[in-house]
């Protein structure tokens, strides 16, 4: 079986940068890496990414919608992608995955938590992060980044919620952290991205 490690946190936490690093780092020591980000990477499930994170959805799209939309992009994923790659000893890293949910959907929506972990049973079977590292940032920071990656490219549906949204959902990635000590680990995202990675490392070899 190959690697699967999975990076998570609120927008702006870095994860993009980590993942990049992580692959020179695999790659470099003579590994296939397959990077892959959530909701998308196969033909279907980017188009429910679109639906997803249309600004035009937003106060129209039912919460259940939003749980289920998340998780068929995410079988998709699984099915046509994640799983064939693992199977061929690939090292797969993903860009948010099953821990998104919980926390978006789960702790920020307020959606119920053991009926979600149901549903991610479901959706992912035994095929789930060996690591998972979750980027710890303070919301103001994540907004004021958000502010200036958004004038860019425009807000996403998501991106709209308001700051005690993301609140409950950085609070919920930690309650996710404390409950997976075997899996996951929390990392202070406001250091600089060399001394993230250096930690992330670390973790990787233990
Ligand atoms: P991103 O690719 O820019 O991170 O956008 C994906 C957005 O979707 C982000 O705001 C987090 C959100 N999301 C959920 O709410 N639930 C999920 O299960 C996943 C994978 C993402």
């Amino acid at each position: 079986m190959g690697n699967f490690i999975c990076l998570e946190g609120i927008d702006g936490s870095g994860k993009s940068t980590q993942i990049i690093a992580l692959e020179n780092l695999f790659k470099n020591k003579g590994f296939e890496v397959l990077k892959i980000r959530e909701p998308g990477g196969t033909e279907i499930s980017e188009n429910v990414r679109e639906i997803l994170l249309n600004p035009a959805h937003k106060n129209k799209m039912n919460n259940i919608t939003e749980l289920l939309l998340y998780n068929a992009a995410r079988a998709q994923l699984l099915h046509e992608v994640i799983k064939p790659a693992l199977e061929k000893g690939v090292v797969v890293l993903a860009d948010r995955f099953a821990y998104s949910t919980l926390a978006y959907q789960g702790y920020g929506r307020g959606l119920n938590i053991d009926m979600i972990k149901n549903l991610l049973n479901i959706t992912c079977g035994d095929c789930f992060p060996n690591k998972t590292f979750i980027l710890d940032l303070p919301v103001s920071l994540s907004r004021e980044r958000q502010a200036r990656d958004g004038a860019r490219s425009g807000q996403d549906r998501i991106e709209l919620e308001k700051n005690e949204f993301f609140e409950r959902v950085a609070e919920g990635y930690r309650t996710i952290a404390k409950e997976n000590p075997k899996n996951c680990i929390l990392l202070n995202a406001t250091i600089a991205q060399d001394d993230i990675f250096k930690l992330l490392v670390s973790h990787l070899d233990g």
